[in-house]
C-alpha cells in the first residue's frame, strides 16, 4: 500500500472483453490515474478473442465510465483511452502470445513503459494454467531487467486437490513473487481496517484472547439472489463461492496472531498459520455445518424467485446457497472460544460484519440485576454497507433507582474520513503494480482456506442428493442455523437489527 505512483507499466488483460474489465478494472485504472497514482509511462493491452481494434476498445472505456465513475473527466478519459490497445487472439493459440510479445514492445517504444508488465486473468477459471502456460513457452514471463507479474482472479481451484495443482502449475513457471491472487475481500477499506483496529490499538490486545472472548460471529449476509449467475452458481454454492475465500480472510485476519512487522511474507504467514489451527473434523462437520437453499420470497426490496426457479438452476438442484458453521481454533490464543460463521444469498440485509462478544461481567453487583442479565459487551466490526464499529456497554439509566440500559459507542467511517470514488479494486492494482504483495493470497493462503472447508465437502459428497432446509427469500435464513447456536445458548446476532 503506498501513495507514490508505480514503475512504467503496461497492463495485458486476457479476457478484456468481460464484464469484470468494464465493470471494475478500466474505473479503478481511471481512478488511479485520477489520484495520481499512475506512472506516466503506462499502457493497456486489451487481449480477447472477439474482433476489435484500438477504437472500438476505447469506446469501450468511454461506455464503462459513463457507467460506472460518477462524473468522470474527459480529460482523464483521453489520458486513458490514448494508451489502450487491443490484440485480438484465442487463449490456446501461440499466435495471441507473439502478437502479444509484439505490442508490448510496441507499446514500450511509444510509451516507455520500461519492460514491466502486469498480466491480468480475467479469464474462465479452466484457463489459468493454460494461459500461465503460454506466458513461459514463449518468454513473457520471463523478468530480464524488468519485471512480469501475474493477477488471478478467484474461483482459485474447486476444492484442496484442484487448488494445490493450480498453484504447482503456476509454480512450474513463475516464482511465487510474480503471482498475485486477488481475493476482493482484502480491497474493502474496512477489512483492511481489522489489521489497524487489532494492532495499532494497544487496548485491544490484552483483551483479544479466550480468556475475555466469549465467542466470534462473522457474518456475510447478501440480499441478492443468483440473479444470471444461476448456471456457474449451481456448481459452486455458497461454500465454495464465500467461506475458503472471502469468509477465510476475515476470519484470519480476527484470529492471527500479530505479525513481526506489517509485511507481505510476516503477516501471510501469520495468517495461515492461524487458519491450520481450525479444525473440523467429520463427527463435526455433521454436527456443526448447516446448509440450506432459500425459496422464493421478496428480498432486497424484490420479489424473488426461489433458488430452484432460477435461470441457469436444475430443478432439482441440491445446491446450498447458505451455508453456517461452528470452528474451533485449537491455539493457545483460541481453544475453548467458538467462531461462528455463515453466508447466504437472498437474505433480510446485506451485511457482512464480525461480531465479538466478550465475556460478562464475573459478579451481579447490582442489586436485582442477575449477572446474566447484563448487557454483553459486543464489539462490532461492520464491513459492508455501514463501515465503521461498534462497541455496546452496561450503563445506568438516569433516575433515582439503580436501573442498568445499553448504549452503544458507534464510529462510522463516513463521519471521519471522506470516502474517494473506489471501485474497491484500485488498492489491490496499485499493489500488484508497485510489487506489493502484502493485500493478495500466498500459495499458502488458498490451500489453508481450502483446507479448512475440505471435510465439510467430503461429507456432503458423501451423503449424496439430500434434501436442504429451506428458508424464504428474505429472511434471517434457516431455522437449523438458529439451532446451531441456541445449542450453546446464543443467537446470531439480528440481520433485522439496529447496526
Ligand atoms: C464474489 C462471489 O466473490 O463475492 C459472489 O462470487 C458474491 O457470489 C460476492 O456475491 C460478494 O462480494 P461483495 O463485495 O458484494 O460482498
Amino acid at each position: 500500500m503506498g501513495d507514490r505512483p508505480s514503475d512504467p507499466c503496461v497492463l495485458v488483460i486476457f479476457g478484456a472483453a468481460g464484464d469484470l474489465t468494464q465493470r471494475l478494472l478500466l474505473p479503478s485504472f481511471y481512478n488511479l490515474q485520477q489520484a495520481g497514482l499512475l506512472p506516466e509511462g503506462f499502457a493497456i493491452v486489451g487481449v480477447a478473442r472477439a474482433d476489435k481494434n484500438d477504437a472500438a476498445f476505447r469506446d469501450e472505456l468511454k461506455e464503462s465510465l459513463a457507467r460506472f465513475v460518477k462524473g468522470a473527466t474527459a480529460e482523464g478519459q483521453t489520458w486513458l483511452a490514448e494508451r489502450m490497445y487491443y490484440v485480438q487472439g484465442d487463449f490456446d493459440d501461440a499466435k495471441t502470445y507473439e502478437n502479444v510479445g509484439a505490442k508490448l514492445k510496441e507499446v514500450e517504444q511509444a510509451h516507455r513503459t520500461g519492460g514491466n508488465a502486469l498480466f491480468y486473468l480475467a479469464v474462465p477459471p479452466a484457463m489459468f494454467g493454460p494461459v500461465v502456460r503460454s506466458l513461459g513457452k514463449t518468454g513473457l514471463a520471463r523478468e530480464e531487467r524488468s519485471w512480469r507479474r501475474v493477477v488471478v482472479e478467484k474461483p482459485f481451484g474447486h476444492d484442496l486437490p484442484s487448488a494445490q495443482a493450480l498453484n504447482r502449475e503456476l509454480l512450474g513457471v513463475l516464482k511465487e513473487e510474480q503471482i498475485y491472487r486477488i481475493d476482493h475481500y482484502l480491497g474493502k477499506e474496512t477489512v483492511q481496517n481489522i489489521m489497524v483496529l487489532r494492532f495499532a490499538n494497544g487496548l485491544f490486545a490484552p483483551l483479544w484472547n479466550r480468556d475475555h472472548i466469549d465467542h466470534v460471529q462473522i457474518t456475510v449476509a447478501e440480499t441478492l439472489g443468483v440473479e444470471t449467475r444461476g448456471k456457474f452458481y449451481d456448481t459452486t454454492g455458497a461454500l465454495r463461492d464465500m467461506v475458503p475465500n472471502h469468509l477465510a480472510q476475515l476470519l484470519s485476519l480476527i484470529a492471527m496472531e500479530p505479525p513481526n512487522c506489517f509485511d507481505a511474507e510476516d503477516l501471510r504467514t501469520e495468517k495461515t498459520k492461524a487458519m491450520r489451527a481450525v479444525h473440523l473434523s467429520k463427527e463435526e462437520v455433521r454436527a456443526n455445518v448447516v446448509r440450506a437453499q432459500y425459496t422464493g420470497g421478496s428480498a432486497g426490496g424484490r420479489a424473488m424467485p426461489g433458488y430452484r426457479e432460477s435461470v441457469g438452476v436444475a430443478r432439482n438442484s441440491v445446491t446450498e446457497t447458505y451455508v453456517a458453521m461452528k470452528l474451533r481454533i485449537e491455539n493457545w490464543r483460541w481453544a475453548g472460544v467458538p467462531f461462528y460463521l455463515r453466508t447466504g444469498k437472498a437474505l433480510a440485509k446485506r451485511r457482512s460484519e464480525v461480531l465479538i462478544r466478550f465475556k460478562r461481567a464475573p459478579l451481579a453487583l447490582f442489586h436485582g440485576v442477575p449477572a446474566a442479565d447484563l448487557t454483553p459487551n459486543d464489539l462490532v466490526l461492520h464491513i459492508q454497507p455501514e463501515e465503521g464499529a461498534s462497541l455496546k456497554l452496561s450503563a445506568k439509566q438516569p433516575g433515582p433507582s439503580l436501573k442498568l440500559g445499553e448504549v452503544n459507542m458507534t464510529f462510522n467511517y463516513a463521519d471521519y474520513f471522506e470516502a474517494e470514488p473506489k471501485t474497491g479494486y484500485e488498492t489491490l492494482l496499485h499493489d500488484c503494480m508497485l510489487g506489493d504483495a502484502t493485500l493478495f493470497q500466498r500459495a499458502d493462503n488458498i490451500e489453508s482456506g481450502w483446507r479448512v472447508v475440505q471435510p465439510i465437502l467430503d461429507c456432503w459428497a458423501e451423503s449424496g442428493k439430500v434434501t436442504l432446509p429451506e428458508y424464504a427469500a428474505g429472511s434471517e435464513g434457516p431455522e437449523a442455523a438458529d439451532a446451531l447456536l441456541a445449542r450453546d445458548g446464543r443467537v446470531w446476532r439480528p440481520l433485522n437489527g439496529k447496526v
